[in-house]
């Protein structure tokens, strides 16, 4: 390998494109002395912005993805005990607030190539006590949202979008975050833009819409007549200084995921025909928005599979992360323990088994989704050089692990 080079990195400056631009805007908004966004103009011009750019009629934004996720589940406010599908494969923040709402987390397995649901995993875990499904784009690559959607309109129940790693992704041209009856977005350091932390919910549904604007500012219906704290809610309002931030990023956004897009092309090129390694697989319909670049590494051609390549690359600079989550989310001690609300267990004491039933054999396409990955750092301040230079990394290492293997076998 040539000499190595520090790539950027979504952590700090390298790697953001955080400038002059979120400066003067966070300016302005300090010196017009309102910080709140019930009276301010950078959390309204951004959540007006980011409606036309997903195409819906309302978006609004909070303190965070988990935030955004909270106000979608209490939007849908379903009864304790009812049941939400989702993933295992996700953050945290994605699967508490269902907790926090009395709902039980109810995980479908996932395709092992992309760590997504499917419509035939989605449908095997749906039960008559499920209230919604939560569809996540992990990675930014587009899960079958149609087909979920269509099978929850089946049952009249709606689909929740996980977008937070998703922003501008498409599905057979309609924009993620708008195809299901909310979208759910997070602005946290290492997304597509950021503001630290902060969230963006969307929809077209007026009921719903209301719904959210209201579980964001502790029910309190701003603006309208005879207002009254109308259900139990958190103020979960991002603020005009997130919101600044955010407004200046937004403008950002377009460039930012073309860059990405560019640069995971120019990487699936020149990593074709690495034995032992399997680039993003990618709907015919889908465009993938690179949140992250993810391998899949065939563990019987590489020895020691993606933590033997991982080791190898961090001896170049490159961060990758085998695994992208250490385990399941049903295996960590909140959900597999049970450790909600003093020792009550609740929501989880309502729960059939077969809900909660985390056997190892129910979750196939899980566990070898995980074992099998290895998530690369992307970032739009990659330049043609960095992304050469992963390439170069990845297949003198992939080539150097092959052959141990060839030597030892001969
Ligand atoms: C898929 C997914 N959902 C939800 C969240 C929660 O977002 P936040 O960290 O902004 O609370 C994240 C993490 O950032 C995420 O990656």
């Amino acid at each position: 390998m040539a000499d190595t080079i520090i790539l950027p990195s979504d952590q700090d400056a390298s790697g953001r494109s955080l400038g002059d631009e979120e400066i003067a805007l966070v300016t302005q908004a300090i010196r017009s002395g309102t910080l709140t966004s019930t009276k301010g103009f950078a959390v309204k011009e951004l959540e007006k912005r980011f409606a036309e750019m997903i195409g819906v009629e309302y978006a609004y934004a909070c303190a965070s993805g988990s935030a955004a996720i909270h106000v979608a589940v209490a939007a849908i406010n379903p009864e304790p005990g009812d049941e939400i599908v989702t993933t295992a494969i996700t953050d945290m923040g994605a699967l508490t607030p269902i907790m926090y709402q009395g709902a039980i987390p109810v995980f479908a397995d996932v395709d092992p190539a992309t760590l997504n649901v499917t419509a035939e995993t989605v449908d095997a875990a749906l039960s008559d006590r499920t209230r919604a499904i939560v569809v996540t784009h992990l990675f930014g690559n587009p899960a079958q949202t149609k087909a979920i959607k269509a099978l929850a309109d089946k049952r009249g129940i709606p689909v929740i979008e996980d977008a937070a790693q998703a922003f501008m992704a498409r599905e057979s041209g309609s924009e993620i975050g708008s195809i299901g009856a909310i979208g759910c977005f997070s602005l946290q350091q290492g997304k597509h833009i950021t503001c630290g932390e902060g969230g963006i919910v969307t929809t077209n549904d007026v009921a719903l819409a209301r719904r959210m604007r209201l579980f964001i500012n502790k029910a309190w219906p701003y603006g309208e007549a005879g207002p009254d704290h109308e259900f139990i809610a958190l103020n979960y309002r991002m603020t005009e200084l997130q919101g600044a931030v955010a407004l200046a990023q937004f403008d950002k956004l377009a460039g930012n995921v073309r860059i990405r897009r560019l640069n995971a092309d120019r990487l699936t090129q020149a990593l074709a025909g690495i034995n032992g390694i399997a680039t993003p697989q990618i709907a015919p319909d889908a465009e993938h928005v690179y949140w992250k670049y993810c391998l899949r590494i065939d563990p019987d051609a590489l020895p020691g599979g993606p933590p033997a390549l991982a080791a190898a690359l961090k001896d170049e600079n490159i961060l990758s992360a085998p695994r992208y989550i250490q385990k399941p989310a049903f295996e960590c001690a909140v959900i597999r323990d049970q450790r909600t609300f003093g020792n009550s267990r609740f929501p989880f004491s309502l729960a059939r088994p077969e809900a909660v039933d985390y056997s190892r054999e129910r979750f196939p396409g899980t566990y070898a989704g995980l074992r099998d990955v290895l998530v690369l750092p992307w970032n739009e301040r990659y330049t043609n050089e960095h992304v050469d230079y992963l390439a170069d990394a990845i297949r003198t290492h992939a080539n150097s692990l092959t052959n141990t293997v060839l030597e030892v076998a001969e």
